[in-house]
């Protein structure tokens, strides 16, 4: 199935068994995104995001739908996945490199130890770290740490990149200079990417497409083609169709939360 959408979550349904009985999360949920695209998810809190990102790691499977990565459905946990979170947790009894490496010695690797170190050398590069390899994560601020974890998130080579919420501790400055260093990683790495974002703005300057979900049980409600090419600056965000691209989604968020007028 060559031209089959890198990930498609076909009419998703899923509710989580609770003491209280059954809670719908997910409802008829679908979602498709090319090779090499940006998928920005936005939603109320507690809608499903985190769930959805489980279902794409095959670390759950739902209840009903199925979640297809290159056309094949996705049974049990991906190697081909990576995931950061927005608590970065690096392991303190390791070096910024070694914490790199983790997902190589989980997942195995073809490339020899040098290759391996090499490669990390590299990322650490493209996310302006170079230096940092020794240093324990304490060493580092926020902002860096949430970069090795990026780092580490890529490592491997995943075919699909999840990313629950990287930027949202980070300060409005730290995190607009990662999402450019977001936009310098997809011009070197090839993955397929889904954020999980509460931040507009985010969505919008990283997004091809921007997917809003409903409240709960969350079924996509609205969904945006970004008019913005692969090379944008933060100015982008500032033209009057970003601001009514911007207004948009935030109509769409009220919606979504119960409070539209
Ligand atoms: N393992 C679980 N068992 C039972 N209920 C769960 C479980 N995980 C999540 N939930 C519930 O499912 C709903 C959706 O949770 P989820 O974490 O997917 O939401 P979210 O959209 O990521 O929220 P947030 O924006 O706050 O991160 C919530 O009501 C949550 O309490
Ligand atoms: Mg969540």
């Amino acid at each position: 199935m060559a031209d089959a959408p890198l990930i498609a979550l076909n009419h998703i349904t899923h509710a989580y068994k609770t003491p209280a009985g059954p809670l719908p999360v997910l409802d008829d949920l679908t979602i498709t995104a090319g090779e090499g695209t940006f998928t920005a998810v936005v939603g109320p809190s507690g809608c499903g995001k985190s769930t959805l990102t489980r279902l794409v790691a095959g670390l759950m499977i739902p209840d009903q739908g199925e979640v297809m990565l290159h056309g094949a459905r996705v049974k049990s946990p991906r190697k081909t996945v990576g995931m950061a979170f927005q608590n970065p947790v690096l392991l303190e009894w390791r070096t910024i490199l070694d914490n790199i490496l983790l997902p190589l010695e989980i997942v195995g690797s073809k490339l020899s130890k040098a290759e391996q170190k090499e490669r990390v050398h590299g990322l650490l590069e493209l996310v302006g770290l170079t230096g940092f390899a020794d240093k324990r994560p304490s060493e580092l601020s926020g902002g860096m740490r949430q970069r090795a974890s990026l780092c580490r998130s890529i490592v491997h080579k995943p075919e699909v990149l999840i990313l629950d919420e990287p930027f949202g501790a980070l300060d409005a400055f730290t995190r607009e200079d990662l999402w450019q260093t977001m936009h310098d990683l997809r011009r070197v790495e090839s993955f397929t990417c889904m954020l999980i974002t509460h931040d507009l703005r985010e969505a919008l300057f990283l997004g091809d497409q921007v997917v809003v979900l409903s409240g709960r049980p969350a079924t996509v409600q609205y969904t945006m083609e970004v008019p913005l090419g692969r090379d944008r600056v933060l100015d982008d965000l500032y033209t009057p169709e970003s601001a009514d691209n911007l207004h948009i989604l935030r109509d769409q968020i009220k919606i979504a939360q119960g409070r539209a007028a």
